[in-house]
């Protein structure tokens, strides 16, 4: 009898804490909008990307639009001493949501989690095209 009410109470508060919470809010990308209207994106972003690897990969079709290397350019901050962070960082952008939401994904483990710095590429022809360096390095072969 007690236990039960214990039991209920720590639900309520746990209830109540949940909606005050509320879902995460993630660090606003730069620019004035992202490459789908935001609720789409916040929908349907695992679609476009998927898609975009399969059309990348199976049919050789070669845009931008969707591409992970894009997202990175707008959806990454720089820590306090100047340096990127990983966009799958705590508290980062991809990792708000995905943290929230119990969303395990491996992408990362191959794909750049920082964007494009000029200054960290080795000559290109250095470079084996699609090899693990050229997608870390952001090459497109
Ligand atoms: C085992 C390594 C590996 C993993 C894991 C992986 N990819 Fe890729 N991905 C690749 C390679 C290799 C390419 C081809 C690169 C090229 O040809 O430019 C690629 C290409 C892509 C492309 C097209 C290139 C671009 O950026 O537009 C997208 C999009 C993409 N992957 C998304 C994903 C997503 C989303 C996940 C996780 C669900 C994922 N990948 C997991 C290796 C991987
Ligand atoms: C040109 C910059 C830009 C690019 C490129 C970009 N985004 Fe965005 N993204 C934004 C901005 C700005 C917002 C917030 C828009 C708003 O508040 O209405 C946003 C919002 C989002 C949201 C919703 C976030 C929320 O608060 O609910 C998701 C998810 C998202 N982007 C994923 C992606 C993915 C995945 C990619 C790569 C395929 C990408 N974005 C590429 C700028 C960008
Ligand atoms: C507004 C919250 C939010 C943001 C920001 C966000 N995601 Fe997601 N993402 C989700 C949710 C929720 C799911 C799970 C959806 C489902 O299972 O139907 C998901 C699923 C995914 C998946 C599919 C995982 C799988 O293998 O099934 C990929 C890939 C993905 N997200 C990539 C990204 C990338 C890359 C970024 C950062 C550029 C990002 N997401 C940012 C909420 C978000």
């Amino acid at each position: 009898m007690r236990a039960a009410a214990v039991i209920s109470g720590l639900l309520m508060v746990a209830v109540a804490w949940t909606a005050v919470a509320g879902p995460p809010t993630p660090p606003r990308g730069k620019g004035e909008q992202c490459v789908e209207p935001t609720e789409v994106m916040r929908r349907d972003h695992m679609q476009f990307l998927k898609h975009q690897r399969d059309e990348t990969m199976h049919r050789g079709i070669r845009t931008t639009k969707h591409s992970l290397i894009e997202c990175l350019e707008c959806h990454t901050r720089k820590d306090e001493m100047g340096q990127f962070r990983p966009v799958n960082a705590e508290g980062e952008f991809c990792q708000v949501c995905h943290d929230y939401s119990g969303v395990k994904m491996d992408c990362f483990e191959c794909h750049a989690t920082t964007p494009r710095q000029p200054k960290n590429l080795p000559p290109r022809a250095a470079v084996e095209p699609g090899s693990d360096i050229s997608l870390r390095l952001h090459i497109a072969p």
